[in-house]
């Protein structure tokens, strides 16, 4: 072979010398931003570098600056791994570099994408024949879900929002829960619907929105309406009243959007599913891959039921050097706002063939099993409460009943090294967030933690340690 591609042996054994370290190394990165820079940042030369050197170079400068995600005890934001035969089909996406914006310039990997498409609806429970979009998360997944609705409630309202713009157009009113998240305001902001536009409804003490709050909201306005429901609240894991609410945007006419970045996946497990009851009757649905299916990021998925809405929103204005495929071919610019792009598909691919429905299922009851158990373990403690109602993956935790305290115990728990949370603030008050998402966490792992976090909030001046 053309030893100019020697470095990709190089590339492999770097992978696998840094996924090896991933159980032991300290969880978060042990270098300051100013040692990075100082690592990181070269002369850049006017003839260039051997390639070899590069990556080697690359490689060792960079890994004090690299936080263990893909490893089993990263519980910080909601962060998967990658499934090693995911990881490995997108080697092989990057390798095929095939733009797979269009099937002429990517025939294999828009089929694939097609078929990653039709299994993505199965094992979501998702209507057959609804459009599906591989974006690059739940961001454009948003997106690309609330360009369909804004398509279709004005469309409804008599107006074609794609060729005239939203200048002149009926209001749309969008409405989501006052703890959205803020991926969804951001799309409103970008589809001209305006950030301080989105009317927020009230939530319970999980987070939940309150349908009566929501009727309420309703009522106030008869025209062009979307609502932005959520299947997994981002600090609390809880699932809003979906049913509920698809009602009563059908008695009004309205759009149901589904934000389910993580918390749709759990449509995939038997014993979870009731959480998401009446969501396949949504308009939308916005999720990721990469996280809960443990694919690399960035991987996001757009699923809109009205397939026709979807594609008029995103499809191309007619281009002389784009061949027409209606009803044929599948082209990726259909479904997506981007032109050229990754096969961002064909890791959701390889990760789904290999898990199966069963194996997705496990993954998804395996991490809220540990959720549940990393929460009974950090209950016991004096001085540990747990704060939400732990449905899902996700733990809020506050020790001492005290902000300070909390926070105290989220710097020392990544100072550690053990394991790496986050915090986050629910309901006007201080929470470390665990969000347990990644394929290889096992139950060890788990304990670990709970003892690191425990051992951790000791050292904030709480009685923890002793168990009840
Ligand atoms: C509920 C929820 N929605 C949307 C997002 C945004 O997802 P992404 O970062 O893939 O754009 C997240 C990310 O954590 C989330 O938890």
């Amino acid at each position: 072979m053309d030893p100019r591609y020697d470095v990709l042996d190089d590339a492999a054994r770097l992978a696998r010398e840094f996924i090896a370290s991933l159980p032991e190394r300290p969880v978060g990165e042990t270098a300051t931003l100013e040692e990075l820079r100082a690592r990181l940042g070269r002369e850049l030369t006017d003839r260039g570098e051997d390639p070899r050197s590069v990556l080697a170079d690359l490689a060792r400068d960079a890994d004090p600056g690299l936080v263990a995600s893909a490893g089993p005890r990263y519980f910080g934001f909601v962060i998967g791994g990658s499934l090693p035969v995911a990881l490995a089909a997108d080697w092989l996406v990057s390798t095929w570099d095939q733009n797979t914006g269009g099937y002429a310039p990517g025939p294999a990997t828009s089929v694939v994408e097609e078929v990653a498409a039709t299994w993505v609806r199965d094992v979501l429970g998702l209507p057959a024949d609804c459009g599906v979009g591989f974006v690059t998360g739940c961001q454009m997944a948003h997106f690309t879900c609330l360009g369909a609705a804004r398509h279709a409630v004005l469309r409804d309202a008599g107006w074609d929002v794609e060729s005239q713009g939203l200048q002149g157009a009926p209001e749309v009113r969008v409405i989501a829960g006052d703890q959205t998240h803020a991926t969804v305001l951001i799309a409103a902001r970008l589809l001209g619907l305006g950030l301080d536009r989105v009317r927020k409804v009230a939530t319970d003490d999980e987070g939940r929105m309150i349908p009566a709050a929501l009727e309420r909201e309703m009522a106030e306005h008869d025209g062009p309406t979307i609502v932005c429901a959520q299947a997994g609240e981002v600090n609390s894991g809880a699932f809003d009243p979906l049913e509920e609410i698809v009602d009563l945007c059908r008695a009004r006419g309205a759009w149901c959007h589904v934000d389910g970045a993580f918390g749709l996946w759990a449509a995939a497990s038997p014993s979870r599913r009731a959480l998401l009851r009446g969501y396949e009757r949504a308009d939308s649905w916005a999720t990721d891959g990469h996280k809960w299916l443990n694919v690399p990021y960035d991987c996001g998925i757009a699923a809109v039921a009205d397939a026709s809405a979807h594609r008029a929103a995103m499809t191309l204005p007619d281009s002389p050097y784009i061949p027409a495929h209606e009803g044929g071919e599948p082209w990726g610019v259909d479904w997506t706002p981007e032109f050229s792009r990754r096969a961002r598909g064909v890791p959701v691919y390889a990760a789904l063939r290999y898990l199966g429905r069963d194996g997705v299922a496990d993954l998804v009851d395996r991490c809220c099993d540990y959720a549940a158990w990393m929460a009974e373990r950090l209950a016991a403690q004096d001085g540990i409460e747990v704060v939400n109602d732990v449905v899902l993956n996700q733990i809020l935790v506050r020790v001492n009943d005290d902000d300070e305290a909390t926070n105290a115990t989220i710097e020392r728990v990544q100072g550690d090294g053990t394991c790496w949370l986050s915090g986050s603030v629910f309901k006007g008050r201080a929470v470390m967030r665990v969000s347990i998402v990644g394929w290889p966490t096992e139950e060890e792992d788990v304990d670990r933690s709970a003892d690191a976090i425990i051992r951790a909030a000791a050292q904030a001046g709480t009685p923890a340690g002793h168990s009840r």
